[in-house]
C-alpha cells in the first residue's frame, strides 16, 4: 500500500464506488427494529439511507423525500411513519407515496406521474441479528462475498445478542483500512495493550507458510470475477483467537444465556469494516462498525451488549457501562497508533515493508491494489 491510499481524496472516491457501493456492508440490529414504524438511519457510502419496520417487514431505502428531498427520517433511530416532515407525504412498504396530502388542490400530478414514483430502495440481508445492505442496483450474492460457515458462524453468535445495546461513536482521525490491519495484526497486541487486552489474554501470532507462499508473488494472471470473489471471501473470518491466563466469572455472566461453553477471546472480521469481538468467552460482544468519513478520518461506531438475559435484572446497564469502560481502554490504544501513524504519512513517506507473518494484510492489499488502481470490479 502506498501513502496515496491513505491520503488521497480520488483514492477515497474510488473506495467508496468500487468497494462500498459493491459489497455488503454491516447497517445494524435486527433487534432495533422489532416494532412497526421502528426505524434507523445511517449514512453508507455517501448515501442516506433509512431501514424501516413497515409492519413487520424491514425495508431499506434512500431517506429523501421525492417532492423537494428532504430527510424522511432525521433522527439515528426511533419509531416513527415513513413520513416526512416538510409536507407530510407519507410513504408504503413498496416505496410509493401512499398519501400527498393536498395532492388535488396543490400538485396535481397525473396519475402516470405519480405511478413513477418510488423510493430508491435497496437490498437488505439479515444474517441472524446483523443487517446487511447492498447499494448496488444489482447486488452481488452475499456468498460471493462471505463463505457460508461464516454467515453460519455470524448468524449464531449474533442470535445469542441481547436486545439491550449501548452504543457511542468515536471519531478518529486515521483512514479505515489501517484500522483493518491493525486487526488482523497478530503480533500487536503484546505491544500496544500489555496493560489492559493481554493481561489476561494471550495472542500468539503465527506465521502462515503457506499463506506466505500464496502471497509472495503477483495475482494469478487473467483473475476474472469469480477469482477475485473467491479471495474475496477469505478476508473475513472469525473465530478463537486468544486463551485467558486466568478465567474470571462475574455474578452478571450467570444471568445471561451464554454463546458456546468456550474460554476463549473471540473475533471475526467481516470485510470491509466490521469487527465484532467477545473478550470473554461468549458471555458478552463488542461490535466495531468503522464508517469512513474522509481518507484521514473514520468514525468508530460501537455497540456493546451482553448474551441474552434469561430474565431482566436491575443491573444490566451498569454491566453495559463497564463492558464499555473495558474496550475504550483497549480501542483508545489502538487509536492512539493508529492516529500516530496516519500523522506520519505523506505522499513521499516510506512505503511500508511488511514481514512475511503479515499475509492476511498482504492477501488484501493485492486485491484492493487491483480493485482500485487497476479498475476492476468486485
Ligand atoms: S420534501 Fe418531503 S413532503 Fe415536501
Ligand atoms: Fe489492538
Amino acid at each position: 500500500m502506498l501513502p496515496r491510499h491513505y491520503l488521497s481524496q480520488e483514492v477515497f472516491h474510488r473506495e467508496r464506488d468500487r468497494i462500498f457501493r459493491k459489497l455488503w456492508v454491516f447497517a445494524g440490529l435486527r433487534t432495533m427494529l422489532r416494532q412497526n414504524n421502528d426505524f434507523i438511519t445511517r449514512s453508507i457510502a455517501g448515501i442516506p439511507v433509512v431501514i424501516q419496520n413497515i409492519r413487520g417487514e424491514l425495508k431499506a431505502f434512500e431517506n429523501v423525500c421525492l417532492h423537494r428531498s428532504a430527510r424522511l427520517q432525521s433522527e439515528p433511530a426511533g419509531r416513527r411513519p415513513l413520513v416526512c416532515a416538510y409536507h407530510g407525504w407519507s410513504y408504503d412498504a413498496s416505496g410509493a407515496p401512499s398519501n400527498i396530502p393536498l395532492h388535488d388542490e396543490l400538485y396535481r400530478y397525473t396519475a402516470e406521474e405519480r405511478g413513477a414514483m418510488r423510493l430508491r430502495e435497496f437490498a437488505l440481508r439479515p444474517v441472524g441479528n446483523l443487517l446487511f445492505i447492498n447499494l448496488d442496483e444489482k447486488p452481488m450474492p452475499i456468498e460471493d462475498q462471505f463463505d457460508r460457515s461464516f454467515i453460519d458462524l455470524l448468524e449464531s453468535s449474533s442470535n445469542a445478542y441481547d436486545s439491550e445495546v449501548m452504543t457511542t461513536t468515536f471519531r478518529a482521525r486515521f483512514n479505515w483500512k489501517l484500522g483493518y490491519e491493525n486487526l488482523r495484526d497478530g503480533n500487536h497486541p503484546a505491544f500496544v495493550h500489555p496493560t489492559t487486552l493481554t493481561r489476561n489474554v494471550s495472542f500468539v501470532p503465527v506465521l502462515d507458510e503457506a499463506l506466505h507462499a500464496e502471497v509472495a508473488g503477483d495475482l494469478p494472471a487473467g483473475l476474472d470475477t469469480a477469482g477475485r470473489r473467491e479471495i474475496l471471501r477469505r478476508f473475513s473470518y472469525g473465530g478463537a483467537e486468544g486463551t485467558f491466563k486466568n478465567v474470571t466469572r462475574y455474578d452478571w455472566q450467570s444471568l445471561v444465556e451464554r454463546w458456546g461453553d468456550q474460554d476463549s477471546y473471540f473475533n471475526w472480521l467481516a470485510y470491509p469494516n466490521l469487527h465484532i469481538a467477545s473478550g470473554d468467552g461468549g458471555f458478552s460482544f463488542t461490535i466495531e462498525h468503522h464508517v469512513p468519513v474522509a481518507p484521514g478520518r473514520t468514525d468508530l461506531e460501537i455497540y456493546w451488549m451482553t448474551a441474552k438475559k434469561r430474565q431482566p435484572y436491575s443491573f444490566s446497564s451498569t454491566v453495559l457501562l463497564s463492558l464499555m469502560h473495558g474496550s475504550k481502554l483497549v480501542v483508545g490504544e489502538d487509536v492512539e497508533v493508529m492516529e500516530q501513524v496516519q500523522a506520519a504519512l505523506h505522499d513521499g513517506a516510506p512505503v511500508p515493508r511488511q514481514g512475511d507473518y503479515e499475509g492476511l494484510n498482504k492477501r488484501v492489499e493485492r486485491w484492493y491494489v487491483d480493485i482500485i488502481d487497476g479498475n476492476r470490479e468486485v
